[in-house]
């Protein structure tokens, strides 16, 4: 009996002195102590300036109170922290302080820290995954002495962490002794993640707030860069969330052609990066948020049929979200342009063919022109899976400039090849009568009417004008 107490005492002493050399039973007891003296911190805390958004200059030092007065800390402005990911160059890419400028641009008195976690980062992606744990207790002990040490408010807290930092500030969040107000994950790591428990990942519970942009999770789920599942309160999925526009190889090659190899990291990763650039493009362009839709789907927003904004389905994107915390967590889909300024305008459009006779033809091509009050947008080019007689369609079309309220649409029917014999002879065509149209942005419903009552659309022929022709606020039947 005593042999055995013996052996479980002895084990018990080595399991507690193997456990504290790691991070959380450090942290936990040094908690209970008060007396953490942060020698094993490894990740640095760089708070940057206005004036130097490019190299880190000064360093907050957990345990060292001067270091905080020496950086000049404001204790009353916000703090965002800034956590980067996976390097294999070991140094901070080139956006670090694209988005630290852009911070200080936004919010000029705010204090910025940088986290550098480089050493580990640039390690096998399974190892330096693994050391998100570790950053995220580094970056919660260091916060948490911010808080004792100087009463500063976790509800000034904002962390914004960029692939597997998105993780490693998840962990942060969970770790701090009150909930932080925000935490912002630009496309969160999948490999690792994707079937991970939330403790060790991103999820709604590490933060009063947590928004996400997936920006690249083409391919299997768990295999692809970013992470495919909802992690925050509030997700969306720029352009379905899969691929980024302007990221293919031949936009690449133009690119450099262009403007040179200076970011190079960037076009490698172009989708990847694409959250951490539209989180930039809210910061900068204030006056006009991109707007996201709630949806089931990326082929339900695809036929447009998710452009409401009733009951918090449609929120900002970026920097000046609505904090809506729905009980599940919400898929949210907009369109973008591929480069800044992102933003455009989603129109849903609705089409009803009118024919006597029954015709079907399927991947039919349409042109639609929008004419508005500001400027107009031609040629924008749809694919019909399935045209048929006497039904309606739904499709989302989207201007990359904004047009103005509504005044006229112009449809035209493209034909099959560039000169087709037999859309010469054959008069394929519907009627239409009405087109009604949704705008996203504006919330607004306009019905344009044919001038001859029904028009008729033919197959390789000239467009056809639909001109506006009552507001459907006026009119209180639905659409
Ligand atoms: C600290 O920030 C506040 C706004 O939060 C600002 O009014 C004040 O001037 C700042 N102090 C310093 C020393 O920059
Ligand atoms: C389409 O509907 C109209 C009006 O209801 C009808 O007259 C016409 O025969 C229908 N066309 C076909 C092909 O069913
Ligand atoms: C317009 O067409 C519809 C359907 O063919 C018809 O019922 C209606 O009377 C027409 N209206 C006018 C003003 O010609």
């Amino acid at each position: 009996m005593e042999g055995k107490a013996l052996i479980l005492v002895a084990l018990g002493l080595c399991f507690q002195s193997l456990t504290t050399s790691t991070g959380v039973a450090a942290a936990s007891s040094n908690r209970r102590r008060g007396n953490d003296n942060f020698k094993d911190i490894e990740s640095k805390f760089a708070l940057r300036t206005p004036e130097e958004i490019t190299e880190d200059r000064c360093h907050l030092v957990p345990g060292d109170i001067n270091s905080v007065a020496g950086c000049n800390f404001n204790h009353s402005s916000k703090t965002f922290v800034v956590i980067h990911g996976w390097t294999v160059t070991g140094m901070y890419e080139s956006w670090v302080p694209k988005l630290v400028g852009a911070l200080f641009k936004r919010e000029p008195d705010s204090n910025v820290i940088v986290v550098d976690w480089l050493s580990r980062a640039q390690q096998h992606y399974p190892v330096s995954a693994g050391y998100t744990k570790v950053v995220g207790q580094d970056v919660a002990r260091f916060i948490n002495w911010l808080s004792e040490q100087f009463n500063y408010p976790l509800d000034n807290i904002h962390f914004l962490g960029y692939s597997l930092g998105a993780h490693a500030a998840g962990v942060a969040g969970s770790l701090t002794n009150k909930k932080i107000n925000r935490i912002t994950g630009l496309d969160p790591a999948g490999p690792n993640f994707e079937y991970a428990e939330a403790p060790s990942r991103l999820s709604p519970d590490d933060a009063d707030f947590v928004d996400v942009l997936h920006t690249f999770t083409r391919g299997s789920p768990g295999r692809s860069i970013g992470i495919q599942k909802p992690v925050g309160h509030v997700d969306i999925y720029p352009n379905g969330g899969f691929f980024q526009p302007g990221c293919n190889l031949f936009d690449a090659i133009n690119q450099i052609a262009t403007k040179g190899l200076g970011d190079m990291d960037q076009l490698v990763k172009c989708s990847h990066e694409r959250s951490i650039h539209l989180f930039i493009d809210s910061l900068l362009n204030e006056e006009n948020p991109s707007k996201a839709y709630r949806c089931s789907s990326k082929e339900a927003f695809d036929k447009g049929l998710c452009l409401s904004c009733k009951k918090n389905r449609c929120n900002n994107m970026g920097y000046e979200i609505n904090k809506v915390r729905a009980k599940r967590s919400s898929k949210m889909y907009l369109k973008t342009r591929s480069q800044m300024p992102y933003k455009v305008f989603h129109y849903q459009v609705k089409l009803h063919f009118l024919g006597t006779e029954s015709v079907t033809q399927i991947n039919q091509v349409l042109l639609l022109s929008l004419y508005g009050t500001i400027a107009e947008s031609e040629d924008i080019s749809i694919t019909l899976p399935e045209m048929s007689t006497n039904k309606t369609y739904s499709f989302l079309i989207y201007t990359e400039i904004d047009i103005g309220e509504l005044l006229m649409v112009k449809v035209q029917w493209k034909s099959d090849s560039f000169f087709s014999w037999s859309d010469w002879w054959s008069s394929t065509g519907f009627g239409i009568q009405k087109i009604r149209v949704k705008a996203g942005e504006t919330q607004k419903k306009v019905v344009f009417c044919s001038r001859e009552n029904i028009s008729h659309l033919k197959k390789g022929k000239d467009p056809v004008a639909f001109m506006k022709c009552y507001d459907k606020s006026l009119n209180k039947k639905d659409v």
